[in-house]
């Protein structure tokens, strides 16, 4: 038995903000940004949109290109949530009209699409859901503080999604094997301190005074965080790649989450995979977390460039640390753009 991929759908908010948009506000430039991260616009919620929105979208056109309603759970990645109580994926289920399904959130950062597809094929493995909907969306922008110009550039706000049913290991579409790993021991090389029991039981109990504001944002150590991704992505993708009995000479597209593009390069180069078959999509989308492979697959696919029976290394890194590989071969699917 295994999880097959059946449907794929993405969405972005409408507003762009460019490189020279960024730069009207923050001490940087278009030339600095693209040169050091490969970005050159990105996409952010306004007007009090939030994550939940972004996967109601990606959602039904998820639902729509697997041409199926009948939905046995629902899972949702996100490390932007609606709130911090309760999951977000109840009412995105309830809001698709998917009825009263198993649905939760998981949080993973930037590995949240791996950790959630191995999620799902564990609900289908486990015979509690025959079909599921998982969707990696965020609104991470809103974490990110504006006047921060080594962490503003790079965040992206979207969302992707799959349809995923119970099917054969021979099958294409489905999934697997999967290499997933973590080191807490560097949780706080990406880390947003305050808003969490730590923070609310700090100073004698729940206290929402005196928390200095740059607590509320990100806080990001870039260096240390670039190398830590080479080297992950570099061995997990290379662990489900011997697990699978696939060799790089197999892969047909490497889909590497998208933080940024010299990262990506660096790990191709590390496994000795072709710059044309080493896909990118982060010049229009910027890091979007768990919705990074979904929307960089979305873009594959609706442009064509990914074909039924390509044979696809996915690979992703993020905060935790995490990290994550599998692999597939790419089943007949019709999908939309997003942009
Ligand atoms: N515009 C102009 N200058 C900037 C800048 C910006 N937006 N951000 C930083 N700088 C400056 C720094 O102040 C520094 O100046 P200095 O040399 O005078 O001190 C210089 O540029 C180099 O900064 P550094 O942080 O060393 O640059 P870098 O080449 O490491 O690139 C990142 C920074 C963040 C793009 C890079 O480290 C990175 O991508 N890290 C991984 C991030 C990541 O993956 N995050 C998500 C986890 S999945």
């Amino acid at each position: 038995m295994a999880a097959v991929l059946m449907g794929l759908g993405g969405y972005l908010p409408p507003k762009v903000v460019s490189n020279e948009d960024l730069s009207a506000t923050l001490d940087t430039t278009d030339e600095w940004i693209s040169t050091r991260t490969g970005i050159r616009q990105r996409h952010t919620v306004i007007d009090g949109l939030a994550t939940g929105d972004l996967a109601v979208e990606a959602g039904a056109k998820a639902l729509k290109s697997a041409g199926h309603s009948v939905i046995d759970a629902v899972v949702v990645a996100t490390t932007s949530p609606d709130r911090l109580c309760p999951a977000v994926a109840p009412e995105v289920a309830e809001r698709l009209g998917l009825g009263t399904v198993a649905a939760f959130d998981l949080t993973s950062a930037c590995s949240g699409f791996v950790y959630g597809l191995a999620t799902a094929a564990g609900l289908i493995a486990s015979e509690a859901a025959d079909t599921v909907l998982f969707i990696g969306a965020e609104a991470f922008t809103t974490l990110v503080n504006p006047a921060d110009r080594t962490t503003s550039p790079i965040f992206g706000d979207g969302a992707g999604a799959v349809v995923l049913r119970r099917g054969e290991p021979e099958e294409p579409g489905a999934l697997g094997p999967f290499d997933l790993g973590s080191d807490g021991s560097r949780a706080d090389l990406l880390a947003i301190p305050a808003g969490g029991s730590r923070q609310r039981s700090a100073n004698g109990g729940p206290g929402h005074d005196a928390v200095p504001t740059e607590d509320w944002y990100l806080r990001m150590m870039g260096r240390p965080l670039y190398q830590q991704a080479v080297e992950r992505m570099t061995r997990s993708a290379d662990t489900a790649l011997k697990k699978a009995g696939w060799t790089v000479d197999d892969v047909d597209w490497f889909v590497g989450h998208q933080a940024n593009v010299r990262i990506v390069r660096a790990v191709a180069e590390e496994l000795a995979m072709p710059e044309e078959r080493t896909a990118v999509n982060i010049d229009r989308v910027g890091n979007t977390l768990a919705a990074s492979i979904p929307l960089l697959l979305n873009d594959l696919a609706a442009d064509g460039a990914l074909r039924p029976g390509a044979r696809v290394l996915l690979s992703a890194f993020g905060a935790g640390l995490s990290w994550g590989s599998t692999v597939l071969e790419w089943p007949d699917l019709s999908v939309e753009s997003v942009h």
